[in-house]
């Protein structure tokens, strides 16, 4: 799309309703990759320029929270080729972005079992983490070895191993006992979710977090994701009315 048309959607965006956090399941990698008669890694390496274009737009329109999908707990049963590829294109990403994330005011942050991830990958993803804490403009999570099962399990395993121990009384675990023991304690939810490929599905994706997101789904393969498409959902969602279980009038009324 020309540049003159995205900055035509991104002049329609709403500023003051903004959603504060977008969340994205890039997906259709490898369908790219089959598309362009490429073996599979060259679509996720294709996919970093989406990842540039997805931070970028999120930043110039003033979200203030942009949580990646990279790695699910199931895209460890991909074959050992591709997993091995996806761990170096993640060391390379970050070593290579780290200059730019620090211009932007990007601080970069990890949910996931990240004790599971090569150590080479995981000392990479943990010094980028440390030398950006302090960027204020946008906080960029990525989901690596993340499953939101794997998440709700430590969740639980968490608040009962407190409770044995006598510092949490059963009776006063809510809502808020239960989000502050996810791994997105320190994240507001996700107001919009987006899913690139064409699947109609949430792979096992912040299911909590998501309880009230509005869902936006693009058969756009992930490498072919350009701010435009981040746009488009924005507007998209700025279209909708957010009832939260209330009726529409009183909705309009407040
Ligand atoms: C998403 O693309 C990237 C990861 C899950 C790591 P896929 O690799 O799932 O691409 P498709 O779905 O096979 O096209
Ligand atoms: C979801 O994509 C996980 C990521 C985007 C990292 P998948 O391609 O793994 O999801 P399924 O298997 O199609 O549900
Ligand atoms: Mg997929």
């Amino acid at each position: 799309m020309a540049e003159q048309a995205t900055d035509d959607l991104k002049a329609r965006i709403e500023r003051a309703r903004v959603p504060e956090h977008v969340a994205i399941i890039m997906d259709g990698n490898g369908r790219w990759a089959q598309l362009h008669g490429e073996h599979r890694i060259v679509g996720h390496a294709n996919g970093v320029r989406s990842v540039r274009e997805a931070l970028t737009g999120a930043t110039e329109i003033g979200v203030r929270y942009l949580t990646l999908y990279a790695f699910s707990t199931e895209n460890w049963n991909r074959p050992k080729e591709e997993v091995d590829a996806l761990m170096d294109l993640l060391v390379k990403t970050v070593v290579d972005e780290i200059t730019e994330l620090q211009e932007n005011s990007v601080r970069l942050n990890a949910i996931g079992d990240l004790d599971s991830l090569p150590t080479a990958c995981r000392a990479t993803l943990d010094d980028a983490i440390a030398s950006t804490a302090k960027n204020e403009r946008i906080t960029l999570t990525l989901a690596l070895s993340y499953s939101s099962r794997w998440e709700i399990t430590r969740m639980v395993r968490s608040i009962a191993a407190e409770v044995k121990a006598g510092t949490l009384d059963p009776e006063k675990i809510d809502e808020r006992t239960v989000a502050q023991h996810l791994c997105t304690h320190n994240i507001p939810d996700p107001e919009l979710l987006i899913r690139t490929s064409g699947e109609l599905r949430i792979s096992n994706f912040l299911l909590w977090q998501i309880a009230y997101a509005e869902l936006w789904f693009t058969p756009v393969l992930w490498p072919d994701f350009r701010k435009q498409h981040l746009f488009e959902a924005v507007l998209d969602y700025q279209g909708r009315e957010r009832r939260f279980g209330k009726t529409s009038e009183q909705i309009t009324a407040s």
